[in-house]
């Protein structure tokens, strides 16, 4: 196709611009334009039957007696009665099947050299091997197992190692500190911490054991650590709880049964933060959410046996568990993970990663690609990416440059973008596109066939167009979170009591336009989404505040051309200190330390007081409107 025939594919309408498909995607396209017109009306009218047809894509132990229990909601229950695993759906029929040696994981560490690929038939073993090892150790269905680990094959041979044997996993990102680490193993519970000696991060290697040491001084559920060699740096193995990956996996048989489960049973929890400075254990189930996952992926990235799928996430987010380890496995596909860091050695890493493995689909967050535009295109265009055919973003939204530099250098004006709106909690997409769909830079385009959302006031009353309001979900859904880890009280405030008529909260604001286009906005609530890691003012200001010479701090948001956001603190001192540079740094260091690098503070600000309401509460939204410069509205509930 010529340059000239590409133009045509660009509408504009109005003041917005809107991409077409190439006919080609429409032909090769799963799902065709007229089908998902056709599953959009029938999940707007039935969305029951929508979701059961797609469950029976899957394969069930014993199927359900009912699709969908609403007597004890919010605390929905899908296909219930029936019994399944979702490792059966991932692994187990692939095996017997022509996809036996197909590759299933190709692993790219940050190391050059260092590759490794997977057939499914090498992973299902490795996976009934560490099933194995993880009952040896006394871990029994519904134990919960921590795993720490970074983006290397092992995480996802634990996950599934702990599905398959009925354990709970809580995956904590290898980014997190000790600190983080600890308050989420001690919720959970944890009897097992799987990690590593370390990893690899921008050409340096991080110390993983380290962090599991310090965190392990209060951590009295774990009975075992275990560790995977990944950097073979020199680490103390002499604490008897500590035990090799390798040399258990060795001892251990390839043969295990796959645990059946009631489609109810827990198969994760994932911690993510919330208002208050303690994260939310979001639980997700074996049935539906196997069922969300790949309907969505399935349709949302048009997988085809021969696709090589890229989600350059990390496993410890919702968008890795989903999109990186069960949903690709689960549809057969071939996925590819990549431990390191998007600019080493040089800014055209990621490029030669899809040049070199001939990468077909590439999904990555909208501050990876701000970050590599700041590279400028030529570093691209020396790279062959004909291999690509779409392209997807999520984690905040994207702005309409950004989107337009990923389809022009990237994609090429051949590949469209699904911009995936979706959150720990829901499990799987909500807002995005097919590749069929018309395309509008900045937006996540409409509901996925089956989910409704809309966009309402305080009341519940949707809005008219164009104006913001809150983002809800008036339907459950299968892949929807089913509690808060032992605390179902939290639950239903946080995300079913906000708004009346029974519907859940995003606490997102968004708007809808004419065509019924979604553009998500921002967080409502007092979360800050730094390079799509969603982190809570509270946690900043309580990291803050646990340093000695703070008394009070505040913690906002602010816009940032790479990271989306970022945090810029105000902080009162303590009397007798002074502000002063090493003071700044100090606070800094602090943070790091306690939450762990993904925060990232812009400045600090030394204050002689914050505005409050009179019950005390830190009014941020004063904060943050007079370092935008904008009305700080109304101000009736502030102290002085
Ligand atoms: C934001 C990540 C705009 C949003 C899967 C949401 C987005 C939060 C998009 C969830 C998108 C995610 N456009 N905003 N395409 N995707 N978000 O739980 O604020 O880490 O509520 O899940 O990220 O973040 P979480």
């Amino acid at each position: 196709m010529s340059g000239d025939d590409r133009q045509t594919t660009e509408v504009i309408l109005g003041e917005e611009r809107v991409f077409r498909p190439l006919p080609e995607t429409v032909v090769e396209a799963n799902v065709s334009p007229i089908e998902y017109e056709e599953a959009m009306r029938k999940g707007q009218e039935d969305f029951v039957s929508f979701w059961e047809e797609a469950a029976k894509e899957l394969e069930w132990y014993k199927p359900w007696d009912k699709v969908l229990d609403e007597s004890d909601a919010p605390f929905y229950k899908w296909f219930v009665g029936a019994q399944c695993n979702i490792v059966h759906n991932a692994l187990d029929r692939h095996v017997k099947s022509f996809r036996k040696n197909k590759v299933a994981i190709i692993w790219q560490g940050e190391p050059l050299k260092d590759i490794k690929k997977l057939t499914y038939y090498e992973l299902y073993r490795r996976v009934n091997k560490f099933a194995n090892v993880l009952n040896s150790l006394g871990v029994k269905k519904g134990d919960r197992v921590a795993i720490y680990l970074p983006n290397i094959p092992e995480i996802a041979i634990a996950m599934l190692a702990c599905a398959k044997i009925g354990a709970v996993h809580t995956v904590v990102y290898a980014g997190f500190s000790a600190a983080a680490l600890r308050e989420r193993v001690n919720d959970a519970k944890a009897k097992i911490i799987v990690t590593s000696d370390g990893l690899y991060r921008n050409g340096k290697i991080i110390n993983l054991k380290n962090v599991v040491d310090e965190a392990m001084l209060e951590c009295s559920s774990v009975e075992n650590v275990i560790v995977v060699k990944r950097t073979g740096e020199e680490i103390d193995m002499s604490d008897g709880r500590y035990l090799w990956f390798h040399e258990l996996m060795d001892a251990a048989s390839d043969e295990c049964e796959t645990e059946v489960m009631d489609a109810e049973d827990m198969l994760f929890i994932l911690y993510t933060s919330g208002t208050t400075g303690k994260p939310k254990g979001v639980v997700h189930v074996h049935g539906g959410y196997m069922v969300g996952i790949h309907r969505t992926l399935k349709w949302v990235f048009d997988l085809k046996e021969t696709d090589i799928y890229w989600c350059a996430a990390d496993p410890g987010w919702i968008t890795g568990h989903s999109y990186i380890v069960y949903g690709p496995l689960i549809a057969g596909a071939t996925t590819l993970m990549y431990e390191g860091h998007p600019l080493y050695p040089k800014a055209n890493r990621m490029w030669k990663i899809v040049e070199d493995f001939g990468v077909t689909i590439l999904y990555t967050a909208p501050t990876t690609i701000r970050m590599l535009m700041r590279y400028g295109s030529a570093i691209p265009k020396k790279h062959n990416l004909s291999s690509l055919r779409l392209l997807g973003t999520v984690g905040e939204p994207i702005n309409p440059e950004a989107w337009m530099w990923y389809y022009q250098n990237i994609g090429q004006e051949r590949c469209p973008i699904m911009d995936t709106w979706w959150q720990t909690e829901t499990g799987a997409f909500m807002i995005t596109p097919l590749p069929v769909s018309l395309l509008k830079p900045g937006s996540a385009t409409r509901p996925f066939p089956g989910i409704h959302a809309d966009v309402v006031d305080q009341k519940g009353t949707p809005v008219s167009e164009g104006k913001g309001g809150f983002l809800v979900i008036k339907k459950p859904w299968p892949s929807m979170l089913r509690t808060l880890y032992r605390d179902p009280e939290r639950y239903k405030q946080v995300y079913w009591e906000k708004i009346p008529g029974n519907v859940y909260c995003s606490g997102d604001v968004a708007r809808k336009d004419e065509d019924g286009y979604f553009w998500i906005q921002s967080r409502a609530d007092d979360v800050i989404n730094i390079a799509g890691h969603r982190i809570g003012t509270a946690e900043v200001e309580s990291a803050i505040v646990s340093y000695k010479a703070v008394a009070e701090a505040a913690c906002i948001g602010v816009p940032d051309p790479i990271k989306g956001e970022v945090a810029k603190v105000f902080v009162i001192l303590k009397e007798g200190h002074e502000p002063s540079e090493e003071l700044d740094k100090a606070i800094r260091q602090h943070v790091r330390k306690e939450l762990g690098p993904i925060v990232i503070i812009k400045s600090i600000e030394f204050v002689d007081s914050l505005p409050k309401t009179r019950s005390g509460k830190i009014m941020r939204r004063v904060l943050k409107a007079k370092e935008m410069g904008v009305d700080p509205g109304d101000l009736t509930t502030l102290a002085d």
